[in-house]
Order: C-alpha cells, then sequence, then structure tokens
C-alpha cells in the first residue's frame, strides 16, 4: 500500500460538509447561509482593543495555557453568571476556538477503547473528534419534535443503556446546533444522574450561552449538583461577540483534567493569539445590556428567517437556541439532502447545510437542510428573493 495515502484515522472522516458548502457558494456567487458567521460587524469595542493590544506590541507568546487577565475574567464571568467557583489558575485554559479546545480536551481524557457518549443530530466536529482521539462513540438520538411548539427530545431509557463501564465521557452541546434545543435543567438533571452513576465526564460545549430565545435560560451541566467536579465546560468568543475568525475559546475543567487538557494543547498549538486574547478581557467585561440585546437581534432574525423558509415551503423546526434553523425538504421530491443542497447553491444561490452531515447514519438526515441566520437583514431578504426560483407544490408545516 502506498504511503502517500492519508492514515487510517484521516480516512474514516470526510473533509467538512459546511466548510465545503461555503467553498461552493464562494464559487457560485451565492447567499451563504451554510456555515454559521456572522456577516455584520463585531463590537466596536472589542475591535478596538485587538489593535490597542497589537500597537502596544503585544505580539509575542501569551502563557501557554492564556494570559492571566483573560482565564480570570472567564473564571470570574462563569462564577457570577451560574454560581459555580472557577479557580482560573487551576482550571481555565485558552485555546484556539472551542474546535481546539474540544479537541485537546478529548486527547487529554480518552484511551483506546474508552466510549463516549454523543447525542445525534450534532455538530459535526463530534465525529471526528472521537476518531482522532481514539475514542468509540455511542449516539444517542435526538428525537425530532412530534407537536407545533415542541422541542428535540431524548429518550431517558435509550440514553440510560448507552452508558456502561466503559464510558469516558458524554458530549453536550447546548443551545444546539444544528436543532436549536436548550437542554432544560430536569434534562440535565437526568444526564447528570447517569455521569454520577457511571463516573463520567461531562465535556459541554456552551458556545451558544447567550444565543437564546423566547422565555429559555442557558443552564450549564456544571452547574448541576454533584457535576463541577465532572464536567469540562467549552466556550470561545466566536459567537457570543461575532468573531469566529479570532480562534479564541477556552476550557473549564476539574483541577485533576487541567494538567492534561494544557499539556495537550501546548504541543498542539501553543497558545491562541496573545492580542485577541487582551481584547478578550474586553469582551467578558462589556455591560450585560450586550447579551440581552445580542439575544433580541438573534430572535428578530430567527423570526425572520422562519417567515421567508415558510413562504418558500419548507418544514421548519423553529429552535430556541443557537442560530440555526433545521428544515425538512423530503417534500421537495430530489433524491437526497445533498443533490438538494447543491441544487440550491448552484441555481437557486442559496447555500445550506445537507441535513445527513449531522448524523453518522447519513440515512437519517437525508430529508434534512439546515440554515443558519446570522446574518444581516439585507442578506437574509436577498436569500428570500432567490428562493423564488424553488418551483413548490408542497405546503409548509411549523414545528
Ligand atoms: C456547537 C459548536 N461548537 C463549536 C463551534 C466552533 O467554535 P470555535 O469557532 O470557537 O472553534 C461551532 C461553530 O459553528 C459550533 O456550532
Amino acid at each position: 500500500m502506498s504511503k502517500f495515502t492519508g492514515s487510517k484515522k484521516a480516512t474514516q472522516f470526510t473533509e467538512s460538509v459546511i466548510r465545503e458548502m461555503t467553498r461552493l457558494n464562494q464559487m457560485y456567487g451565492g447567499v451563504n447561509l451554510s456555515q454559521g458567521f456572522p456577516d455584520f460587524p463585531a463590537p466596536a469595542v472589542v475591535k478596538e482593543a485587538a489593535c490597542a493590544a497589537i500597537q502596544a506590541d503585544v505580539n509575542q507568546y501569551a502563557v501557554t495555557w492564556g494570559t492571566r487577565s483573560l482565564r480570570e475574567a472567564i473564571a470570574r464571568e462563569f462564577g457570577r453568571r451560574y454560581g459555580v467557583t472557577v479557580v482560573a489558575d487551576e482550571q481555565v485554559t485558552v485555546c484556539c476556538g472551542a474546535t481546539e479546545a474540544m479537541m485537546a480536551t478529548m486527547m487529554a481524557i480518552i484511551d483506546p477503547g474508552d466510549e463516549v457518549i454523543i447525542f445525534e443530530p450534532f455538530y459535526e466536529n463530534y465525529g471526528p473528534d472521537a476518531i482522532l482521539s481514539g475514542a468509540t462513540p455511542r449516539y444517542v438520538t435526538l428525537h425530532e419534535p412530534s407537536a407545533p411548539q415542541h422541542s428535540w427530545t431524548f429518550d431517558p431509557d435509550e440514553l440510560a443503556a448507552a452508558f456502561n463501564d466503559k464510558t469516558k465521557a458524554i458530549i453536550l452541546n447546548t443551545p444546539n446546533n444544528p436543532t436549536g434545543k436548550v437542554f432544560t435543567r430536569e434534562e440535565l438533571q437526568i444526564i447528570a444522574a447517569l455521569c454520577r452513576k457511571w463516573d463520567v465526564i461531562a465535556i459541554s460545549d456552551e458556545i451558544y450561552e447567550h444565543i437564546i430565545y423566547d422565555d429559555w435560560s442557558h443552564v450549564p451541566i456544571a452547574a448541576i449538583e454533584g457535576m463541577a467536579d465532572r464536567t469540562v465546560t467549552i466556550n470561545s468568543l466566536s459567537k457570543t461577540y461575532s468573531v469566529t475568525g479570532w480562534r479564541v475559546g477556552w476550557t473549564i475543567s476539574p483541577p485533576s483534567l487541567t494538567g492534561a487538557i494544557r499539556k495537550v494543547h501546548d504541543f498542539l498549538t501553543v497558545g491562541a493569539a496573545a492580542p485577541l486574547q487582551e481584547a478578550g478581557v474586553v469582551a467578558l467585561g462589556v455591560p450585560e445590556q450586550y447579551y440581552a440585546d445580542l439575544a433580541a437581534s438573534y430572535q428578530r432574525r430567527r423570526d425572520m428567517l422562519l417567515d421567508i423558509l415558510n413562504r418558500h415551503n419548507f418544514t421548519c423546526y423553529a429552535p430556541d437556541g443557537a442560530y440555526y434553523i433545521m428544515t425538512d425538504i423530503g417534500h421537495f421530491g430530489f433524491p437526497d439532502d445533498v443533490e438538494f443542497a447543491r441544487y440550491l447553491v448552484k441555481e437557486v444561490g442559496v447555500a445550506a447545510v445537507p441535513g445527513s452531515s449531522f448524523y453518522r447514519n447519513a440515512a437519517m438526515g437525508r430529508t434534512k437542510l439546515r440554515f443558519c441566520f446570522c446574518k444581516r437583514d439585507e442578506t437574509l431578504i436577498e436569500a428570500d428573493k432567490r428562493l423564488v426560483k424553488l418551483a413548490v407544490r408542497s405546503t409548509a408545516r411549523v414545528h
């Protein structure tokens, strides 16, 4: 066998479908509602802080596990908001985005043969994260809502059946990409009880913490009784401050796991961009009103895109958090989601993500398509105009 092929690990997953849709979109000049990055400016105060840090020559490596002031700001905010004490020196590690934070955590805690529970549909990185870290993934279904205004749910018995002696961790993502589900305190208590029973670590990706709608509120699993010392919370500047290209994220881990995470992080990336960490301190210090405005502006965009997609006959699952809308496209009569997504970007000029990229078993996502709404009104209005080309006869239903 040629040595010039990818490793066994690298051949077990495909390139990111989300990033591929963005590239296709650039090729065809479409409206990009696929990859979740805002097309509007980041807060001025945060950008100014980054410029000031570069001008002040904060240009060399930061402390590997993160600038002290940023780690302290992360610890302070988590403690203040959720009542969980975090010691910056012992628990916070700044990484290159939540992406590296997740990878570093998995590589730090997984041994071959360890099982990791993942809810599906899932954010597409978790599959490759499991493969690269050597974990055996076990998937538990998030069932789509059967009635209007209901949320995606899991079956507690199905979840309980996924736990066993080999289970090392469970990956959670709330608010959830791609479903928009926000896990309730009761659901987190069920998960927490299983983690305690089987001595399992919760790895909780809370990157959409502040992007939450209606009467929902975010509950971190670390704040559930008995979970602070068995949870790695992952977050990032990317979504909250509209700076997905800055690549600054972090883990908050029990002190017993921090050393392992920091070692892996050090040899993966050395550290996140030093001047942008300085700007992160300013970002985490913005007034509380910023977060209320952020959620309100996304709720308005959510309603706008729901209206557009309903008018163009998509069946929509209204999200309670995060900035995506999962839709069902079965009635459009395309062979599958990938064909439909390709048609949409090439012929209609709107990019979305095929649902199968969120499932291990592609068949489960074959009638789904995910749109994002972290976009300016003009962008959403342009998508609306283009979607007129989509000739359909079916009738939409809102879930
Ligand atoms: C659930 C989830 N986690 C992590 C990421 C990536 O975060 P970061 O930009 O901080 O690496 C995304 C981006 O879309 C996401 O949706």
